[in-house]
């Protein structure tokens, strides 16, 4: 089959990171007798250098018509790289959010599993870790305070700033479906977070997520405050299997997740709307400080491409061999510097992307 994969390489550990996962696209298109196109199209700092602005509006038209997206990281170092001090609309990851709003992508879809040769990786202690884990983390990512008014103003010589956290209940709604979509898949328990002791929008979240809810009898829901879900997740890892929840409770709480994967090198992303375009990026960031120096864990974008063969092309059996491939390489010992445990043998990004390439 032939496919056109819009390619966003990006800032900082970007590019190096999204070239591995394209040479395991083509060990794939190879061995399975597909054809990937790819249209290399600038987001981002890079963007921001070349046309004054994150995102043009030609870049997202090429996003828009393809068949779905790989994107490696945007930004620079927040705070002082020469990207921070301009208006937010014009900062790399205004890009970012742009391109997921235009192309609709509300569903984040951050699966953290422990691989058990990583478990000497992990920062838990081994009865924590216990049997291991295998959670995914359904991140709404179209609303919420990512996207509701921000200002900043002087009242009476003192500077204010705001932003506001807005949801509707279809924006909440076609969120919850997808989990319970993909729970269904799974083992059919959610936890729902949010922070209805506090705030209104996490009461409306409860309140919609029961009503879905009721169409899927099979589906345990339980609600959980973030705070306390932050805590369950070092303290009780196993106990998750799907974690619906808001924008930014779902980006900080995937860090997390990502970090107890053993590094957040490994954790992969989906975002999907209602077709099947889909954009596929890891869920860490640009790393501007090993940036250009081959040492990036390349795995976590290799695992979203991944996810692209499954949910954009379904071709489930080509992303089997890629995750087969990933995991064959870890048991065979090989490690990038942030996975690295003695007895390993320590790959650069680009010897990573050999190794697994060989491999599918
Ligand atoms: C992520 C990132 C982004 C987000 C940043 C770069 C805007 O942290 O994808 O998790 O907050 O969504
Ligand atoms: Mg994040």
């Amino acid at each position: 089959m032939e496919f056109n994969i819009a390619v966003i390489k990006g800032d900082g550990i970007g590019p190096e990171i999204v070239t591995e996962a394209m040479k395991v696209l083509d060990a794939v298109a190879s061995k399975y007798g597909h054809k990937f196109n790819y249209t290399q199209i600038l987001m981002g700092g890079c963007s921001i250098d070349a046309y004054g602005v994150p995102l043009t509006e030609e870049a997202l038209n090429t996003a828009k018509n393809s068949d779905s997206v790989l994107l490696g990281a945007v930004g620079g170092n927040v705070g002082n790289s020469k990207w921070y001090d301009v208006a937010p609309n014009l900062r790399p990851e205004a890009g970012l959010l742009a391109i997921r709003k235009g192309l609709e992508l509300f569903a984040n879809i951050r699966p953290a599993y422990l691989f058990d040769e990583l478990k000497s990786a992990c920062p838990l202690k081994e009865d924590v870790i216990g049997e291991g884990f295998d959670m995914v983390i359904m991140r709404e990512l179209t609303g919420g305070i990512y996207f509701g008014e921000r200002h900043t103003e002087e009242v009476n010589g003192v500077l204010k700033a705001t932003d506001m956290l807005t949801y509707d209940e279809n924006e909440i709604r076609r969120i919850a479906v997808k989990a319970f979509e993909i729970a269904m898949k799974r083992n059919k328990r959610i936890v729902s977070v949010d922070k209805a002791n506090v705030l209104d929008s996490s009461r409306l979240w409860r309140k919609v997520v029961r009503e879905v809810a009721k169409d899927y009898p099979e589906v345990t829901v339980t609600d959980m405050l973030v705070d306390n879900c932050a805590m369950q997740l070092v303290m009780n890892p196993g106990q998750f299997d799907v974690i619906l929840t808001e924008n930014m409770f779902g980006d900080i709480l995937s860090d997390e997740a990502s970090m107890i994967t053993g590094s957040i090198g490994m954790l992969s992303s989906a975002s999907l709307g209602s077709t099947k375009l889909g954009l596929y990026e890891p869920s860490h960031g640009s790393a501007p400080d090993i940036a250009g120096k081959n040492i990036a864990n390349p795995i976590a974008t290799i695992l979203s491409a991944a996810m692209m063969l499954r949910y954009s092309f379904d071709l489930d059996t080509e992303a089997d061999a890629v995750e087969a491939a990933v995991r064959k390489v870890l048991k065979e010992g090989y490690r990038t510097v942030d996975i690295m445990s003695e007895g390993c043998t320590q790959v650069s990004t680009t010897e990573m992307g050999d190794l697994i390439s060989a491999r599918v």
